[in-house]
């Protein structure tokens, strides 16, 4: 299979391009994927090559040139590498009623790679993404936190956890780190994910509270040391991020941070997450800033940090400078 695809094909294609260019690269990439589909999947030797299928049919669809509809053809034709049998399938066909389900983020967490061998190529190749890994490094990144917000001088510290989901975070973060001085309350709409995530903590029932909540409606009755929110905020338009965070805020302590988590703008996994419909509202380090300044917070007291990928970025916010 190794350059099927012309390698300047992306560069090829914009707003001007005349009809039968336009579609003599929407059937090549089409022609590419089933043919892909019918080997079971990319191998790691062709990762560059579907990429670049998928930079092109985002492409296509993003400049008008590929519909809808179309698009769901192209979908269609991959057969059973778009059903939940595969994590991509999984993320496309949400079985559990919304994107980014506890389900699929503990097979990120995992590296799950399904036992189907004609399917294994393809999550493979979703391991393989940037976002995967990203997800993967948010667990150091929320263990790093932790241990910043720790020895409270005469108490148990407090951790609001938004949106907890699998809970795969935090049982790593008490497994490495020890449950001792620490508490967590975590919120979760989804029951199916609380459940999950207090079977996989019972060792540590005594240090967390699992709370079926919308974050919409939760009010909280204390303050917090660290409110940590990953794989929650990239789903809301700017007005709801900014109604949240100016929710929580209340909340904080008076040495208190509030970290939230968001994709970045560069994501380069971002056109192969489009092609199985994960969409999120990625966004850049000065924009997270700006939505944090628009809440009323000072520049002082707003932080941006990415993982060690780069793809998942942390609006971190002090209640004091
Ligand atoms: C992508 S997962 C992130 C899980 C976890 N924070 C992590 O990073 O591993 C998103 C979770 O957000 C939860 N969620 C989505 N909307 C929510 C809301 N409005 N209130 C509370 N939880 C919500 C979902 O049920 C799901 O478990």
């Amino acid at each position: 299979m190794a350059n099927y695809l012309p390698s300047n094909l992306l560069s090829s294609h914009n707003k001007t391009l005349d009809q039968p260019r336009k579609d003599s690269i929407a059937n090549i990439t089409l022609e590419y994927l089933k043919m892909s589909a019918r080997k079971g999947g990319p191998i790691p030797s062709e990762y560059g090559e579907m990429n670049l299928a998928m930079n092109t049919v985002a492409q296509l669809h993003h400049s008008g040139n590929l519909s809808h509809q179309d698009l769901e053809a192209i979908r269609l034709e991959l057969g059973e590498a778009m059903t939940p049998k595969t994590i991509q399938g999984f993320a496309y066909q949400q079985p559990h009623g919304y994107a980014g389900d506890f389900e699929i983020i503990e097979k990120i967490y995992n590296n799950h790679v399904t036992a189907e061998p004609h399917l294994a190529n393809w999550d493979n190749f979703f391991q393989s993404h940037p976002a995967a890994q990203a997800v993967r490094n948010r667990v150091s990144f929320f263990l790093d936190q932790v241990w910043s917000v720790r020895d409270q001088p005469g108490r148990t510290a407090r951790i609001l956890n938004v949106a907890s989901g699998p809970g795969r975070d935090l049982h790593e973060c008490l497994k490495v780190m020890g449950p001792t001085g620490l508490h967590f309350d975590c919120i979760d709409q989804d029951l199916n994910a609380i459940q999950h995530a207090s079977h996989l903590c019972e060792k540590f029932t005594s240090n967390i509270s699992f709370l079926h909540q919308n974050i919409f409606k939760f009010v909280a009755n204390k303050t917090y040391d660290l409110i940590w929110s990953a794989g929650l905020f990239d789903y809301f338009s700017d007005s709801l991020f900014k109604r949240v965070i100016k929710r929580l805020l209340p909340s904080l302590e008076k040495s208190g941070k509030l970290v939230v988590g968001n994709f970045a703008d560069d994501n380069p996994s971002q056109d192969y997450m489009e092609f199985f419909n994960w969409l999120l509202h990625h966004r850049s380090t000065k924009k997270l800033q700006q939505l944090a300044q628009e809440c009323g917070i000072p520049k002082n007291n707003i932080q941006v940090q990415r993982e060690p990928e780069g793809v998942n970025l942390f609006l971190i916010i002090s209640a004091h400078s």
